[in-house]
């Protein structure tokens, strides 16, 4: 069995950035690696992805969106993550079940125990090893964010960018309590400090936990 680890914060905290250097650094001491993301991560899970994330449909409401992240979640694990595990890999993946519990259950105030019982069926029984919480003012990266988007000549993903500031601060402490609860999976991370400084407390922790065997690349 491989190593599954999470990596979540709010918009703009600069997780996707920080996967990317741990994946390099990874594969460059020949671990096999596997970097995906949610929602997405797979054919089917990206279209799902795309209605998800496409400011036009912002008639969707909060259980539909539910189920749409648990169907692209089902589909992925089932796909990608499940296998790559059974496989030896470490498994990077941006985003999992908990950013479901801040976004749909602190952000939208749906009922954490659906939520609960979706992310169980959706998993098959896997849940992360660790997980990293870069931990970012709202309002900081919600420019960060918007300024990518300006950016950016791909599809408009900014249906949640669109949402408010006091949302973005529900998922914020959404995310802090549950690293309360879990202390010994999540891996605080202050994303106010420099890019080199977060990808170096990120590699510690990481390199510190990881178990013998995971397999070297092929
Ligand atoms: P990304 O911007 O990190 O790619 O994530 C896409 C958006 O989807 C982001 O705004 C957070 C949101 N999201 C949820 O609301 N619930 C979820 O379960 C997941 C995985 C993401």
């Amino acid at each position: 069995m491989g190593y599954f680890i999470t990596f979540e914060g709010v918009e703009g905290s600069g997780k996707s950035t920080q996967i990317r250097f741990l994946a390099d650094e990874l594969i460059s001491r020949n671990l096999a690696t596997t970097l995906t993301r949610e929602p997405g991560g797979c054919p089917i899970a990206d279209q799902i992805r795309a209605i998800l994330l496409d400011a036009d449909n912002s008639a969707m409401s909060a259980m539909s969106e539910l189920m749409l992240y648990a169907a692209a979640r089902a589909q992925h694990v089932n796909e990608v993550v499940a296998p790559a595990l059974a496989d030896g890999n470490i498994v990077l993946c941006d985003r999992f079940c908990d950013a479901t519990v801040a976004y749909q259950s602190y952000g939208r105030g749906l009922d954490r125990a659906v939520i609960d019982t979706l992310n169980k069926h959706a998993c098959s029984g896997i849940s992360p090893d660790l997980t990293i919480l870069i931990d970012c003012d709202p309002q900081v990266g919600l420019a960060r964010a918007r300024r990518r988007i300006e950016l950016s000549s791909g599809p408009r993903e900014e249906r949640f960018e669109l949402e408010t500031v006091a949302f973005h601060q529900r998922v914020r402490s959404g995310y802090n309590n549950l690293a309360k609860t879990e202390p010994q999976r999540f891996v605080i991370i202050d994303g106010a400090d420099t890019i080199e400084n977060i990808a170096s407390k990120i590699r510690d922790a990481v390199l510190s936990r990881i178990p013998e065997g995971i397999r070297a690349i092929r």
